[in-house]
């Protein structure tokens, strides 16, 4: 048997001269059609420093709808901190793997952890080009004993941008829940106890044509807020219209997209947008996603303000907890289906 240290991609995959059998995706699944590049600035920008809220309100519900996708700028995080946070974040899928998997052992329950794909309990399944570390990071500060505390900065540097980015999440969500008519503070509380951040590491890859960073899929999450790589021009794709956009990196941007929680509280006014990530083959690249997810307990069902007349209700309620172990289990496609009521 394995053992993690040995599984992750980023500490054997450089010797590599082909894709190994396993990562080799399906011909219909390959990243190989048209891809509308460098065309990043296609997904709508919005300037967060604006003083008209009305009309920041407006583009971003526009771009929701039409995107489930947009990118903010002048959004109060610092230049330096987001930086600094990158920095620390490739130092550390940087380490050697024994350390990396040591760094992230410390969590009895394993929400702290490190993972990549790996076909032991599910030999069906094609393998993916990525390593992940990912852990809650609530403003409450719980689980931060957890966090790796390799780079000696990391639970400093990435405990501020956290709590940046939660600041951020919630000022997103209060101006989509203003734009869509609900209660002030809507998001507040539950439906957004329990953040979390992914790092995702994209080795370079010998055949990009053959593999995926990530398949298609929608986020399981309320929103999400990526940071992207930005010395990595080829990665996030997003999928609109049956048409590929390639999402390249400008420095100090966010990009915001909608998670499938998101469209089944509007009850479908907004729709996740499906996306996936290419890999390349001349350098890694690093993505930080924070994700926007409610308490295990909360139940996630339409709001009332969207089920009053007609459409009523499009969804089944859920638990989170339940909907996040299907969605693992099952992928986001079955979980909607699923929900959706006919
Ligand atoms: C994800 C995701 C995009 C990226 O983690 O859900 O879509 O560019 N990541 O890594
Ligand atoms: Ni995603």
């Amino acid at each position: 048997m394995e053992t993690m240290d040995q599984m992750l991609l980023s500490g054997w995959c450089n010797v590599l001269s082909s894709v190994p059998p396993s990562y080799v995706q399906l011909p219909e699944d390959r990243p190989v059609g048209k891809v509308f590049s460098s065309s990043s600035r296609e997904i709508p920008m919005v300037d967060l420093g604006r003083h008209d809220r009305g009309d920041i309100i407006k583009q971003i519900l526009k771009a929701s709808k039409e995107y489930g996708f947009f990118q903010v700028t002048n959004h109060g995080v610092s230049k330096d901190l987001i930086d600094e946070t990158l920095n620390i974040l490739k130092e550390f899928h940087a380490m050697p793997s024994k350390e990396k998997v040591n760094e992230c052992f410390k969590d009895p329950n394993r929400n702290c952890k490190i993972y990549t794909s790996r076909n032991n309990d599910k030999p069906y399944e094609i393998l993916i080009w990525k390593d992940t570390l990912t852990h809650p990071c609530p403003p409450s500060g719980e689980y931060v004993e957890y966090w790796p505390q390799k780079p000696t900065k990391y639970r400093e540097v990435v405990g501020k941008y956290t709590s940046e980015l939660n600041k951020l999440a919630l000022e997103i969500l209060e101006l989509l829940g203003e734009g869509l008519e609900l209660d002030n503070g809507y998001f507040c509380g539950a439906l957004s106890e329990n953040p979390s951040i992914s790092v995702n590491h994209y080795p370079p890859c010998p055949d990009p044509s053959l593999t995926l960073g990530v398949p298609i899929h929608k986020d399981p999450s309320i929103i999400t807020i990526l940071l992207q790589d930005e010395e990595v021009q080829q990665g996030l794709q997003v999928l609109k219209d049956g048409q590929w956009i390639g999402v390249e990196p400008i420095p100090h941007v966010f990009v915001v997209n909608i998670g499938l929680l998101l469209q089944i509280i509007t009850n479908g006014r907004l729709v996740a947008a499906e996306h996936r990530v290419v890999t390349n083959s001349s350098r890694a690249r690093t993505s930080v996603a924070y994700l926007m997810y409610p308490s295990s307990e909360c139940i996630i069902e339409p709001a009332q303000a969207f089920i009053n007349g007609s459409p009523s209700a499009t969804y089944k309620p859920m638990s989170f907890g339940e909907f996040r172990a299907k969605y693992l289990l099952k992928g986001y496609k079955q979980i909607e289906e699923e929900l959706h009521i006919n």
